[in-house]
């Protein structure tokens, strides 16, 4: 049967269906003006159980399917219950050839011909690939994330995907946790802002150059105990409403469709299994009427969390907690139907489930063309196109955060130097691409050493010091890392020696962060620090250039090294935009997304703490306050800290009133002048604190920030506006409300720089 055909007996049955409680009209699911919900109510009548069934199930791609088809083992299974029709969306299908093939066996050949979606880790690009998630969060501008968002979208649906399981709004505050990488850091309200950057730029107006988001992992997932991937998360209601929650309900106000549950427990509920979480407070508080996908084989992992004794019990748990779609358990395909005849399941439970994969399919435009996201002509023309690659340079210089400038060292001077390139990072191509580059070209990034040849002015000479081995298939990364092989120091020491200045690239290796690569100790990993320090012996006029997907904890270098750029891991042109940095090009402004620890012990470590009843002691040498008899409290880099090539002082911190009351505001404004000697871009932020309240508050709680842009003695005056919307916290009457008292008002450079006033507010 054609798919038009299908569709008419869709039209035709719909109209028989929905016959008695809607007059005469026929219901046509490709007719633009009915509202979604009847057409996806029209659909949902003519289904089977089973049919039903088989939408709320996500199969991993499982043969090559433009190939003969499996005859056996689990691909054969798979494959069968494809043409049954009980698959509703596939992941990690991709290219317009594969994706036509498998939507033609949903059109073509099931009985109903509902189109499937396909789902993929389009986290930071598709094969043109963009700067980690990190970084970008770097750059605090919004529209660049969301440019970058929206370049990942179009060139993803150009090879047929319309899903990607991204963004991650994760809150993490522990950099020993791999997936740092992927989310925008500590910070509940700049994550809330990225999180709606990123759902806007991947779903835009969902035209073929758009994609479905997915809000993850709902939750809790970035607090794993010791940040070891996929441990124990157990938290306060406090820390989920104040800190977790928000990026997440900021997706869900932006029109976010779907959702991802995450692998960890929480409080002793598995989050696949957790109805407060999905029920409750997801679709029930924040009614959010788009879908839920469970993360890859997380209703079966309820059986080792010790919650579920079987897959069919995991599945009866999932389905009545509100997980919607089973990614890859098949607990969903195998055990729903006969739940529903035993009564375990609602068959209204699974009516609500279908329904909301129904809907996101007419959101897309699925069931007007199946076949929307399938043209060969326009996957051609659009994958790695120039255009993308500009873009993705651009988001890349906005990522780079100048962490110290000493000595004059930056910006290079562009002529007559002999600069020594040190460290086996500054000739990756791999590496910068960083963790989720799963359709990207090996080695198809920029490196640091192409980067700087573009600049002929200087003499460069090369010498790798110590061998990182990288390559694009070492998954396995720990056995790679060179952590005993000094034979190639000697050369770097001489090399250094005979040069007015060194570049060493030094950091982790792009599939050393990630999902489940948490690390135990945060320095420079094998013997680059060795390395560093015997390179300062030999020449310390030393830009340390960083390339890494978490906070690291550099101690030594932070202290003696006189220049260091945090550059991440910036994607496929990560070279030109260290580059363009380093030689003044590109002034930068980037400011850390999460705090740089000083060491591994202070974690979990974030510039949003509480005070404690001891923050400080009088006496000197008093050991009874809250910290550490071996290392100091504060941060080695706080958060919201970057320098740039220009100085800017601030001054005037002005309130229009020291008092505010209900629905009412108060002005803040502050002057920032450029104070240096060339144009530069600066993010100015504000943060507030609730001295008293019903339960204890954060000592520091971002909440607004500017970016401006100043000439050399430029002056301009930023204001932000306190209301009740900027002081609501989660109290201890279980709701959003500002309590009445004292507060005060930072603003400033950083988390730790800032001018400060009193202000009070009384309902
Ligand atoms: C597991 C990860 O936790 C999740 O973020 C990802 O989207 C899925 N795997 C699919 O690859």
């Amino acid at each position: 049967m054609n798919f038009q055909k299908k569709k008419y007996g869709i039209v035709i049955l719909s109209a028989l269906a929905l016959s008695c409680t809607s007059s005469k009209k026929i219901v046509s699911t490709t007719n633009k003006k009915l509202p979604i919900d009847i057409k996806v109510d029209s659909v949902l009548k003519l289904m089977t159980l089973d049919e039903k069934v088989g939408q709320l199930n996500q199969y991993n791609g499982f043969w090559d399917v433009t190939g003969p088809s499996p005859k056996n083992g689990q691909a054969a299974k798979k494959y069968e219950n494809l043409k049954k029709g009980l698959v509703g969306s596939m992941l990690n299908i991709k290219g317009v050839k594969d994706v036509r093939a498998l939507q033609k066996i949903a059109i073509e050949e099931t009985r109903l011909g509902i189109p499937l979606i396909f789902g993929f880790d389009v986290i930071h690009g598709y094969k043109t690939i963009s700067p980690i998630p990190l970084a970008e969060s770097a750059s605090w501008d919004m529209d660049a994330i969301k440019r970058s968002a929206a370049i990942a979208a179009e060139e993803s649906a150009a090879v047929g995907i319309n899903w990607t399981f991204a963004p991650m709004v994760d809150v993490s505050r522990d950099a020993r946790w791999g997936r740092v990488m992927e989310g925008a850091g500590e910070d509940p309200f700049l994550g809330s802002k990225i999180a709606v950057a990123r759902v806007q730029g991947f779903q835009g107006d969902f035209s073929y150059k758009n994609i479905l988001a997915c809000a993850k992992h709902f939750a809790g997932y970035a607090l794993a105990e010791s940040g070891r991937d996929y441990n124990t998360v157990d938290v306060s209601e406090n820390t989920l409403q104040n800190t977790i929650f928000p990026p997440f309900k900021a997706s869900v106000d932006a029109g976010v469709r779907t959702f991802m549950n995450s692998f960890n427990e929480l409080n002793g509920i598995p989050a696949t299994g957790n109805a407060y979480l999905q029920r409750e407070v997801l679709k029930g508080d924040w009614k959010f009427d788009g879908l839920v996908v469970s993360d890859w084989g997380s209703i079966n992992e309820m059986i080792a969390h010790g919650y579920a004794k079987d897959s069919k019990q995991a599945a009866e748990i999932a389905l009545n907690a509100g997980s919607d779609m089973d990614m890859e358990s098949s607990a969903y395909v195998e055990h729903l139907s006969q739940l529903v005849k035993e009564g375990k399941v609602k068959e209204t439970l699974i009516d609500d489930a279908v329904r909301r994969v129904l809907k996101v399919k007419f959101e897309l435009g699925l069931f007007e063309n199946p076949y929307k996201y399938c043209d060969e002509a326009r996957e051609a023309a659009t994958v790695g196109k120039a255009e993308f690659q500009e873009g993705v340079l651009d988001m890349a210089k906005k990522s780079i955060v100048l962490l110290k400038n000493e000595k004059g060292l930056l910006p290079l001077k562009k002529s007559g130097q002999k600069i020594a390139i040190i460290g086996a990072l500054a000739n990756d191509k791999s590496s910068p691409l960083g963790s989720w580059r799963l359709a990207a070209d090996d080695n198809s990034a920029v490196s640091v050493l192409e980067g700087l040849e573009k600049y002929s002015g200087n003499q460069l000479s090369f010498a790798k010091g110590a061998d990182l081995s990288v390559g694009r298939t070492e998954f396995i990364w720990e056995t790679k890392i060179n952590t005993t092989d000094k034979s190639g120091f000697e050369e770097a020491i001489a090399l250094a020696k005979n040069s007015d200045v060194v570049v060493m690239v030094l950091g982790e290796h792009g599939l050393q962060s990630g999902e489940g690569r948490s690390r135990s100790e945060l320095g420079l990993p094998g013997v680059q620090e060795e390395l560093l320090e015997a390179v300062y012996k030999a020449n310390p006029n030393i830009i340390l250039v960083l390339n890494n997907g978490r906070p690291l904890a550099i101690p030594w270098a932070a202290e003696n090294i006189p220049a260091i750029v945090e550059a991440w891991q910036l994607g496929s042109q990560s070279g030109n935009a260290i580059a363009q940095v380093l030689y003044g090009d590109y002034n930068p402004s980037g400011k850390l997304p999460m705090t740089f620890p000083r060491s591994v012990g202070q974690l979990p470590l974030y510039y949003n703490y509480k005070n404690t009843g001891r923050p400080t002691m009088n006496e000197p040498d008093s050991v009874f306050w809250s910290h550490f008899i071996d290392q100091k409290n504060t941060p080695q880099f706080p958060f919201g800290f970057g320098l740039s090539y220009t100085n800017f002082a601030y001054s005037d911190l002005k309130l229009s009133s020291p008092i505010f009351t209900k629905n009412g505001k108060i002005e803040v404004s502050i002057r920032i002048k450029n104070t240096g000697k060339v144009k530069g871009k600066e993010v100015v932020q504000l943060y507030i604190r609730d001295l008293i309240g019903s339960v204890t508050r954060p000592v520091k709680e971002l909440k607004g920030f500017e970016m401006i842009e100043l000439e050399p003695s430029e002056t301009k005056t930023v204001t932000f506006t306190i209301d009740e919307k900027m002081t609501d916290y989660f109290t201890a009457n279980r709701k959003w409300e500002t309590e009445a008292g004292d507060f005060v008002v930072f603003v400033g450079t950083n988390s730790n720089e800032t001018l400060e006033a009193n202000f009070n507010y009384s309902n």
